[in-house]
């Protein structure tokens, strides 16, 4: 199973690197870093087809199980995440092909915040959006932070693991 690890964070080295890291490290998984592509707005004219968007969804296509790594920002998805979402919108008008090969692939976050759990309105945008491109959501694993670094401890090791177990054993 080929497995991608989407990161969208606001804090290089921050908790959802660490995260997204120890995650693909332990289900040899490739990482891609949104902020070291150039990802423009939505835009209804569809005038900004030559950023790198195209080509980071043909990289995405190439695996099985996509997980999208997002802090807990305002209750939402991370900004860097929004604008990548945003721009799926493209792939149900001008590039309907890339949409519809994401079909019966498998769909996970990762993600942390400062509070207990994750809100439903954190999830949602998630699970609906694997749901209408027809993918196969296996859920938010979720880890609190209670403080601004995440401690590699024996709970955060727990998590990783336990995430990774959980879907090795869905798919
Ligand atoms: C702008 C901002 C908004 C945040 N909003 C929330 C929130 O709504 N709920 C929550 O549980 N934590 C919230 N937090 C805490 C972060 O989710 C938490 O510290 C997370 O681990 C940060 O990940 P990062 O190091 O990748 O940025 C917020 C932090 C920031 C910087």
């Amino acid at each position: 199973m080929k497995t991608v690890i989407i990161v969208a964070t606001s804090r290089k080295n921050g908790n959802t690197t660490k995260s997204a890291d120890a995650l693909a490290s332990v289900l040899s998984a490739d990482i891609i870093d949104l902020t070291h592509y150039q990802l423009s707005y939505y835009d209804y004219q569809h005038q900004n087809q030559d950023d790198d968007f195209l080509t980071l969804v043909e990289q995405v296509l190439q695996y099985d199980l996509i997980v999208y790594a997002s802090p807990v920002y305002w209750y939402a998805m991370s900004g860097q995440m929004k604008v990548f979402f945003d721009r799926l919108t493209d792939l149900l008008t001008v590039k309907k092909l890339m949409g519809r090969a994401l079909k019966n692939k498998y769909n996970a976050v990762i993600s942390t915040g400062a509070e207990a759990t994750a809100p439903d309105c954190f999830v949602k945008p998630f699970a609906l959006t694997a749901g209408y491109f027809d993918m196969i959501f296996l859920g938010n694993f979720y880890f609190p932070v209670f403080e601004q670094e995440v401690a590699i401890n024996a709970a955060f090791e727990q998590y990783i693991a336990t995430t990774a177990k959980s879907l090795m054993q869905s798919i």
